[in-house]
């Protein structure tokens, strides 16, 4: 039996005729630990496939960061990260003292319109607002040394070596042309030349695995990586051994190396998700049908829209602002995630903040009882993202025996709502049969800085091993 609740308390004292149908959502949105299993065991499976050569939906990419850092990297980067809203620039100094570091950084919002151009565009807009954030933070190197760049790259690539990587396709409503299937480090290089900017690039990194970097450092029971935000994904490290296609790589027999698992795609042939209209709405109407149909149903992205999706419905069954125009609700992607965040720790009688939120986005003020109805909604969708997210989790723990470890977790849907941890954490525990009582042997800690520390330690590790080979070849 599952020790999951909903939680319909919000709903006492609401006239029936708003909560009628509610039924509906609940067999579409709750599931038991039954189902959570079930989806975990196929997610087993499918992490395998993915590291065969023959590959499956999910890539499990080979990262070639093959260890961890010492604790004793030292030295000056560069880190850019590029990913989701912004663009994040920062200056990371290692200093001897363990985990100590001096850190100068600076956020660029992404304009939409370099989201959708041209890769030249994209890559120059990424070499200029480093070549103004150097203006303010000058590295002080001599004008003919180049300061050691790591590039947080936060989709999917095919990596031969740390220093390239191969864009394999782009998630996140990106949609910029001229980059799919092509090396992105010459690109961003060709762009830093235009702008002459004396960097070089020494490391290409996802946010998972800067996470997994950045966290371990601090924590050597961190066993994975993970982001929960505009996308959702996770990174740990493997034994290389085990993974199929890294055969007639000569590896040594111990080596182990950091792989990011993409998995965003994981069920791209829907084989087990329990897939909603909704969802087969957002999907269809999305940049890229049928990709990463699992974080579709998970990340930051698109929960909002599952919400507004589901009070549009409502609306039109006759349920809920009858006597209002919806005409601004009706328009995609206008509800984003820190709506939900903002209804779920609304405990205001009145739902003051939930209605100021109604007021500024959609132009008309429900009564109190039929945002009751709608943050209960909320709960539903943010509890089903939730528990998703967990077996992506339980998968990778259950794949490499992991009884108890900890996991380093990024992101603004983690980090700004609470709630999230604790429906995730249940879902790992209906999962995985903790015993009554136990502790959580798999915890989700909130972590962060995978793009400046971790960037920079990445780098570090990548050029101490640029080192040894070439120490081994003279
Ligand atoms: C998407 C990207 C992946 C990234 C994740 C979180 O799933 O494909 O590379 O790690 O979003 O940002």
């Amino acid at each position: 039996m599952s020790s999951f609740r909903y939680r319909p308390e919000i709903l006492e004292g609401v006239p029936e005729r708003l909560t009628q149908n509610l039924k509906q959502f609940e067999d579409w949105f709750v599931l038991d630990a039954a189902e959570l299993k079930k989806i975990t065991d196929h997610f087993v499976a499918e992490l395998e496939k993915g590291l065969t050569k023959e590959g499956g939906n999910i890539p499990m990419n080979v990262t070639w960061v093959k260890s961890s850092p010492s604790g004793r990297e030292l030295g000056r980067f560069l880190t850019l990260d590029m990913g989701g809203t912004n663009l994040r620039v920062c200056d990371v100094t290692l200093s001897e003292q363990k985990g100590d570091f001096e850190q100068t950084q600076r956020k660029f919002k992404l304009p939409q319109e370099v989201k959708s151009g041209t890769g030249e565009e994209l890559w120059d807009f990424v070499a200029d607002r480093l070549k103004d954030f150097l203006e303010e933070n000058p590295t002080g190197a001599q004008d003919n040394t180049s300061v050691p760049l790591a590039l947080t790259f936060s989709f999917p690539v095919d990596q031969k070596n740390i220093r390239s990587g191969i864009l394999q396709r782009w998630t996140k409503k990106f949609e910029v042309s001229g980059v799919e299937g092509e090396d992105i480090v010459p690109q961003l290089e060709a762009a830093l030349a235009r702008k002459n900017i004396p960097v070089d690039v020494v490391a290409l990194i996802n946010d998972t695995t800067g996470t997994m970097i950045a966290s371990h450092y601090r924590d050597p029971q961190i066993k994975i990586g993970s982001i929960f935000s505009t996308g959702t994904n996770a990174a740990y490290m493997e034994e290389c051994r085990l993974v199929p296609k890294l055969e007639g790589y000569g590896l040594p027999e111990d080596a182990k190396v950091i792989i990011n698992t993409e998995y965003g795609a994981f069920d791209n042939d829907r084989q087990i998700l329990p897939f909603t209209p909704f969802d087969h709405q957002i999907d269809s109407e999305s940049l890229r049908p049928g990709t990463q149909l699992y974080e579709k149903m998970v990340s930051g992205l698109y929960i909002g829209e599952m919400l507004r999706l589901v009070m549009v419905k409502l609306h039109e069954e006759g349920r809920l602002f009858q006597d209002k125009d919806i005409t601004r609700l009706r328009e995609s992607n206008v509800v984003d995630a820190t709506f939900l965040s903002i209804a779920e720790i609304d405990t205001s009688e009145g739902l003051d903040d939930m209605r100021k939120e109604f007021e500024g986005l959609f132009n008309f003020s429900p009564a109190v009882d039929e945002m009751k109805v709608c943050r209960y909604l909320t709960g539903l969708i943010a509890t089903r993202a939730a528990r998703l997210y967990a077996c992506g989790i339980a998968a990778i723990c259950k794949r490499n025996n992991i009884r108890e470890c900890h996991v380093g977790v990024d992101g603004s849907v983690f980090n700004k709502n609470s709630g999230f941890k604790d429906r995730a954490s249940q879902g790992l525990r209906d999962i995985l049969d903790w015993p009554v009582g136990e502790i959580d042997l798999i915890a989700l800690n909130a972590s962060e800085d995978g793009s400046g520390v971790g960037a920079a330690l990445a780098a570090s590790l990548a050029l101490k091993e640029a080192d040894q080979i070439k120490t081994t070849i003279l």
